[in-house]
């Protein structure tokens, strides 16, 4: 029993300090064990901008929107995947020229820089991810995370059916073992209209986690308004669901209660939370009064470790 105590014990303490595979801590050091550190731009979705924010050093992680469109200086109506939010339709920027662009930046900066970007790329539809498949698996080994994101299942408040089937999403997704799958609900919040995740919903993304095999680690999207109305339901789906994190995000018109969102982010751990919200919002988190990471006792391995000192020295 105190042998097997301590094999818990050792076991709990490799685990808390061993940095497994190149995950995102590992591209941005600065941030580890705590993700809020990581710095987002935001609908990258024209040549100008991507440019303005590749040379901005205080960005991590680029967001963009991929839809079917056509590239303004061909004047074609030949449909592409390109970069733009609907009911765009036009674009200056294509996925291909977006990533292009990322990686002949990425080369050029040294590691020891840190200037380097991730990307979080939102699809907006199935054609427009179906389409970019082929073009975003020649850059899934390129050194720099890439995270593919969907809209996958209907969210809270009538929000509307997702534009991106989840089945789709997975079988084509499993092309890219090296991405990050940041998979959420739709959603629709107003003023007159606010609420949170409904445990079925959670529940619905449970299911469709588990009926499809994946092999990336997961990331879940979630608007900040409602998030904030849901702390309990989300702290559990990530600890459910095996190296998952929160990426809040909110709109920048979203009522959003702070003192609610700062307790969903304590609760959750500033190591399994990227903050990508517009500064206002921010600056009202105070995010450098929350403690770092959950309570230890929240990696089960100590919690057995300590179960089992105390019915070690029951016994004796
Ligand atoms: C979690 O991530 C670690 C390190 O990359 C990996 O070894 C492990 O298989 C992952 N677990 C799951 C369930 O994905
Ligand atoms: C997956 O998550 C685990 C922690 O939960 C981390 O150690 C690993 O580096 C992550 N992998 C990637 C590719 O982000
Ligand atoms: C953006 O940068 C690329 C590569 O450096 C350059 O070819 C292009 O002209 C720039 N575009 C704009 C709109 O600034
Ligand atoms: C793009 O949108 C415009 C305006 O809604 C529409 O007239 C046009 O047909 C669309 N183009 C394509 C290629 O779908
Ligand atoms: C690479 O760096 C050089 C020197 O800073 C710069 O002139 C050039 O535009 C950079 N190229 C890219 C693709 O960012
Ligand atoms: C890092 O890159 C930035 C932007 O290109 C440059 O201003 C800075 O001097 C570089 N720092 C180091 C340590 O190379
Ligand atoms: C996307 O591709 C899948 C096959 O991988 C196909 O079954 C589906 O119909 C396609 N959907 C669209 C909208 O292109
Ligand atoms: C708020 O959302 C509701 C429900 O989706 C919608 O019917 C209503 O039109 C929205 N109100 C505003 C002002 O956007
Ligand atoms: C957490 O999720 C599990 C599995 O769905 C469920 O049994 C449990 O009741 C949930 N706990 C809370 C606090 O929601
Ligand atoms: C975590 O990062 C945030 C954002 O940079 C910072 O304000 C806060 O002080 C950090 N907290 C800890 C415990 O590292
Ligand atoms: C987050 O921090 C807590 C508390 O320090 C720790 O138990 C947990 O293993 C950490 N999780 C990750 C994914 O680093």
């Amino acid at each position: 029993m105190f042998f097997l105590s301590l094999l818990f014990l050792l076991l709990a303490f490799g685990s808390s300090i061993m940095s497994n595979g190149l995950g995102i801590e590992d591209f941005f050091p600065d941030a580890k064990q705590n993700l809020t550190k990581i710095t987002w731009a935001h609908a990258v979705n024209n040549r100008n901008y991507l440019n303005t924010t590749l040379k901005d050093d205080d960005i991590n992680m680029i967001e963009a929107d991929v839809i079917m469109g056509t590239l303004k200086s061909e004047n074609s109506k030949n449909l592409l995947p390109v970069m733009g939010h609907p009911p765009e339709n036009v674009s200056d920027l294509s996925l291909q020229m977006f990533l292009d662009q990322v990686k002949a930046f990425n080369l050029n900066v040294t590691v020891a820089n840190n200037t380097r970007k991730g990307v979080k790329l939102d699809f907006k539809s199935t054609d427009a991810f179906n389409s970019s498949i082929q073009i975003v698996t020649t850059f899934d080994k390129e050194n720099f995370p890439i995270w593919i994101n969907a809209d996958i299942l209907p969210g809270p408040i009538d929000a509307g059916e997702p534009t991106v089937d989840a089945k789709n999403f997975f079988k084509g997704a499993n092309l890219f073992p090296n991405s990050i799958l940041s998979i959420g609900w739709t959603t629709q919040y107003n003023d007159s209209n606010t609420g949170g995740y409904k445990s079925s919903q959670i529940s619905d993304m449970v299911d469709v986690i588990k009926n499809n095999k994946i092999s990336q680690n997961i990331t879940f999207p979630v608007r900040a308004g409602l998030a904030a109305q849901s702390i309990d339901l989300l702290v559990n789906l990530t600890e459910q669901v095996p190296n998952s994190t929160l990426t809040i995000w909110s709109s920048l018109e979203d009522n959003v209660d702070t003192e609610k969102l700062r307790l969903l982010i304590k609760k959750n751990g500033l190591n399994k939370t990227f903050i990508d919200v517009p500064r206002e919002l921010l600056e009202k988190l105070h995010l450098n009064d929350l403690p770092n990471g959950g309570s230890p006792l929240r990696n089960p391995i100590w919690f057995i470790a300590l179960v089992m000192l105390i019915l070690n020295f029951g016994i004796n």
